[in-house]
């Protein structure tokens, strides 16, 4: 519907012609220029820029409507009568107008372009504003409006904008009065521009960025580019700076001192050398401040010499290769949505420097210009991504080369599309005009998963004829023409399993580098394949590294707990017209950025250094470090463990170069041992590592050093006794009776001086509540491995070397289908108590793939605490126990369980060889020195998978305790490849083991 219609000639809303038109992207709007803030003279040009005297923050509560439908907006919507009030920068959705969407690829309206739906809804935002004349001029900025907005100034049309994620500048000093003045922002929730922001994250609306008016003279500096480097040795800096509106006295800073200083014009370019200049990296983040001086203002920035190339298909800075170890990021907070202020950003960045990350990519829009200032400091690599996403093209199928075969290629629908030409590469200007001067961006991103064609081609040319110093990156090159990619510098794929990035290096016919953008998509507990990607990585310098998806889980609050927790929510939560679950809670941490398990994970895996065995007692420890060495900044503490204590602890410095080693000898690995032993060593800070504090663990190394000889201890003297009827078995071992039930070949029992420990029958357990990864969890369902039938051929008791025999022939199955698993049971009960289980299964092709195959017990509440000898403390699994080392380690089953948003396997222990299980007076040891995995939880796996959200859990009478034989890894596979064959549980045939003694 055409609003210029409907609405009265001359009034406000008369002004909104704009949002169905992909050539009218900016009305009225400053040209765009590099980000910075001018300061008066004699300020603290580097100070935050809230001490500008010329800088006037608009944040704070503004006077709201929202309108359902932009049909029924006033015609003089500037009139805002009955209004209410919101928070700026928020979006609208969470405080209490509209709903959040939470929507992955399809498109939240129809695909139509330029059109969208007629009945937009529109939040107005009105706000007064105090103006005296002081010679200045009073530019309106607003740094993020989803998705675009319609300003006026006391009534009258200032202009229009649309990008969410760019700053757009009005001078409305023509519009202003002495006193007080009405601003008014009509923000639209859907324009054009929606079919290029078509990320994959909860969809929301309004002003999400800072809103702030600059003061300006009219003659000032409109535009700056810097550009810093080191010359061909990597000792000269060399400094250019080139300005545009105002002639600029410039001064270069190392801390206070002053090594140079000039002056710019529009037709004279700053050039000058630094002599041994300090380079940047992510390593070592060492900043000079430029500062530069106009008639009347100042402007402070922070430069960093690097220089980013590629050289031979090698990503390299200042002269060497470097990985990118990163995380994806999105803005997305379940309190503030998309606004992102200092403190939450520097949160985020220092714990992703805390967990030893040095890049991050924008998924998949540009951050707010602060972020990056902060990535400088810190030390990250950015790759900086256009705010373009056209993912919802693949679902459309109106292109006349769709067809089922070539079904994802329809994602270049937008890419080819002329209509978007214009709309798109102002995305890709934007994108780098803001950001150019920035350190930090090493890598240009066209943007995300909106395929290939002449848009995409020309996005990267204009890039490059913008900024010719940093690489250009896209992933998404589905065609639908031959429209050549190879204007990509690099070559980026996304879940790629290792094996396919193996072959990619073996390519004659490419020679740039590779980069997976996306990949160990980290979705709940998971995930499982980092570190088999970082030895990848390692094998070849054509290999950029990674970054993991994603950084934060995106959540909405749908209330709290009694206890005073929030309730997250995720996609289908808010009664969404269409959702996609809860794949918005795929990351490394929860919504409030608690670490997921899987971030301590991923530390581990990034870590500086990385010691191995170079013989017997001597171990190198190699610095993973590109530019400085590792021993200036970590010393180390070791102690050899074994289950039960420690034989030996001391500490050490060392000297690393950058990518070498270090050669340390421990003589006490020398010592002899009647145990397994193991030696750790543990890198703390020293000298301001990073952002970590002295004496602050930054990782460490695990080494086994002695396997005990495995040797089975025979039952000696008397057997223990036993007594048998038609329907049990009992055995008398001691004070210790076991109750055998024939009928259903359980245990029903293990008593202690009368007591039963067991508080049901132990049973075997072939089920896991699926984790997000299990994509084959449906074939599970479908056997019914959560839910038997036991049929028991045969039960026989005997007394053997002072033992007592019981063996089992059965089955396991449910109606319709033959059973899926038959079994030969062996229970050896010795003269103490202790009960030997053996098993030997075998799986009918009914079940490809088994989550779990071991024992589980429910015990008494009272039975609460375990202590165990494996890997601990985090949750570990055969591929997620990086974080993880084989330790003695104590817990309450209270606390063993990670609290996944969407409830799901958690917690096991990885490759133990005891646990105890106690309630303090009794205990349950489970021995297996071959190693098994367990868990201690106060949640059934059926509680667990059958809830949609943490907070809906119920907790189990009783405590439940799974002794696995073995369970299988969590992978990445929600998004990434199949879980790796020797993470899975070999079938059909498979055996048990497990060794359960009470005392
Ligand atoms: C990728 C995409 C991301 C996210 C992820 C799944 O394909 O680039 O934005 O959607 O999949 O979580
Ligand atoms: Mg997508």
């Amino acid at each position: 519907m055409d609003i210029s219609v409907i609405a009265k000639k001359g009034s406000p809303k008369s002004e909104m012609i704009y949002h169905e038109d992909t050539h009218a992207l900016h009305i009225g709007t400053l040209p765009d220029h590099a980000y910075f803030i001018p300061f008066a003279k004699g300020q603290n040009a580097f100070a935050e820029r809230e001490n500008s005297q010329r800088f006037e923050l608009l944040n704070g509560l503004w006077d709201f409507v929202y309108c359902e439908s932009i049909i029924d907006m006033p015609d003089d919507l500037t009139d805002m009568r009955d209004h209410k009030t919101i928070s700026v920068p928020s979006n609208w959705q969470l405080c209490g107008y509209d709903k959040p969407q939470y929507t992955n690829v399809n498109y939240p309206i129809p695909y139509d372009p330029p059109y969208v739906p007629d009945d937009i809804p529109v939040g107005v935002y009105g706000r007064d504003y105090d103006y005296t004349a002081d010679g200045l001029r009073r530019i309106l900025c607003f740094e993020g409006v989803d998705s675009c907005l319609y300003l006026y100034v006391n009534g009258d049309f200032a202009g229009y904008s649309q990008v969410s994620h760019h700053t757009s500048e009005f001078d409305i000093t023509e519009l202003l009065h002495e006193g007080t003045n009405r601003l008014t922002v009509a923000v639209l929730k859907w324009c054009d521009g929606t079919y290029l922001e078509d990320q994959d994250k909860f969809r929301l609306s309004g002003i999400f960025r800072d809103v702030y008016v600059l003061s300006r003279p009219e003659k000032c500096l409109r535009n700056l580019r810097i550009t810093a480097k080191p010359d061909g040795s990597f000792t000269k800096g060399e400094l250019r700076v080139s300005v545009e509106g105002a002639s600029s006295k410039l001064r270069l800073y190392d801390g206070e001192k002053l090594i140079c200083e000039g002056e710019a014009s529009e037709d004279k370019t700053f050039e000058c050398e630094i002599a041994d200049v300090r380079l940047w990296s992510a390593e070592s983040p060492y900043l000079y401040r430029l500062e530069i001086e106009t008639d009347s203002e100042l402007i402070g920035e922070k430069v960093g010499f690097r220089k980013v190339e590629i050289v031979d298909g090698i990503f390299r800075l200042n002269g060497k290769h470097i990985k990118l170890f990163g995380v994806n990021r999105h803005d997305s907070y379940p309190d503030t949505g998309y606004y992102a202020d200092r403190e939450k950003m520097l949160h985020d960045l220092t714990l992703m420097k805390r967990s030893n990350i040095n890049a991050v990519r924008t998924s998949h829009y540009p951050n707010a210009p602060e972020f990056y200032a902060m990535c400088d400091e810190l030390g990250l690599y950015v790759i900086d991504e256009a705010d373009l996403e056209t993912h919802g093209c693949v679902c459309v199928y109106n292109d006349l080369k769709w067809s089922a075969e070539n079904a994802y290629n329809g994602i270049a629908l937008i890419a080819k599309d002329p209509l978007f030409r214009e709309a798109l590469l102002d995305r890709e200007r934007l994108l780098v005009i803001r950001d150019v001067n920035r350190p930090c961006v090493v890598i240009w991103s066209l943007g995300n998963e909106s395929g290939y064609g002449e848009n995409l081609r020309e996005a990267a040319k204009l890039i490059k004829s913008m900024d010719n110093t940093r690489p250009v990156h896209y992933e998404s090159t589905y065609k639908l023409d031959e429209t050549p990619d190879d204007i990509l510098d690099m070559v980026s794929e996304m879940y790629t399993s290792p094996e396919d990035i193996q072959k990619f290096l073996e390519r004659e016919d490419e020679k740039r580098p590779f980069i997976l953008c996306e990949y160990s998509h980290a979705m709940g507990n998971g995930p499982g394949d980092l570190e088999a990607y970082h030895e990848l990585f390692m094998k070849s310098e054509r290999l950029i590294g990674g970054l993991v998806w994603e950084w934060a889980d995106h959540g909405v609050i749908l209330g709290y707990t009694a206890d005073g927790k929030p309730k997250y929510g995720y996609g289908g939560d808010s009664g969404e017209k269409h959702d996609d679950g809860n794949f918005c809670m795929d990351a490394l941490c929860y919504p409030d950025r608690t670490p997921h398990t899987g971030l301590a994970e991923m530390k581990q895996v990034y870590r500086p250094v990385r010691v191995t065995r170079i013989s017997a007692d001597r171990f190198a420890v190699n610095n993973l470090l590109r530019f400085i060495d590792a021993g200036e900044y970590l010393t180390c503490n070791w102690e050899i463990t074994y289950d039960g204590g420690k034989a030996a602890s001391g500490s050490f410095d060392f000297s690393a170069d950058p990518m070498g080693s270090a050669e340390v000898t421990i003589p006490e690995v020398a010592q002899s041992f009647d145990r397994d032993a193991y030696i750790r060593f543990i890198f703390v800070a020293k000298n301001g590592y990073s952002v970590f504090a002295d004496g602050e663990e930054v990782c460490f190394d695990q080494i086994k050093i002695f396997t005990a000889e495995r040797k089975s201890v025979p039952a000696e003297g008397e057997a223990s006794e036993f007594n048998e009827t038609p329907l049990k078995f009992e055995i008398t071992a001691g004070e210790i009776r076991y109750v055998f039930n024939r009928r259903t070949a359980r245990f029903d029992g293990i008593f202690k001086g009368g007591k039963n420990l067991l508080a049901k029958p132990m049973e075997y357990n072939f089920f896991r509540a699926p984790v997000d990864n299990d994509i084959m969890k449906n074939d599970w369902y479908a056997a019914h491995l959560n839910d038997y039938i036991t049929k028991v051929y045969e039960t026989s008791i005997s007394a053997e070397n002072g033992c007592a025999v019981i063996r089992v022939k059965e089955s396991f199955g449910w109606s319709i289908h033959q059973p899926f698993a038959r079994m030969t049971a062996e229970y050896r009960i010795g003269n103490n108590g202790e009960l030997d289980i053996k098993c030997d299964a075998e799986f009918s092709n009914k079940v490809e793939f088994l989550p779990r195959f071991g024992l589980r017990l429910f015990v008494d509440k009272d039975f609460d605490s375990v202590d165990y000898f494996g890997y601990g403390e985090y949750e570990s699994y055969t591929d997620k126990h990086q974080a993880s080392y084989v330790g003695n380690f104590s817990a309450k089953i209270a606390d063993m369980h990670e609290d996944y948003i969407r409830p799901q396997e958690n917690g096991s222990h990885w490759d133990c060889t005891r646990m105890s299980l106690t309630n303090g007076c009794d205990k349950l040891d489970f021995l297996n020195p071959d190693g098994f995995s367990f868990s201690a939880s106060e949640y059934t796996q059926e509680e667990l998978a059958a809830k949609r959200h943490n907070y809906e859990l119920v907790k189990c009478a009783h405590n439940v305790i799974c002794a696995d034989f073995a369970m299988a890894g969590v992978g990445s596979a929600a998004c990434g490849p199949q879980l790796a064959g020797k993470y899975r549980l070999p079938l059909p045939k498979i055996s048990g083991r497990i060794m359960i003694v009470p005392n």
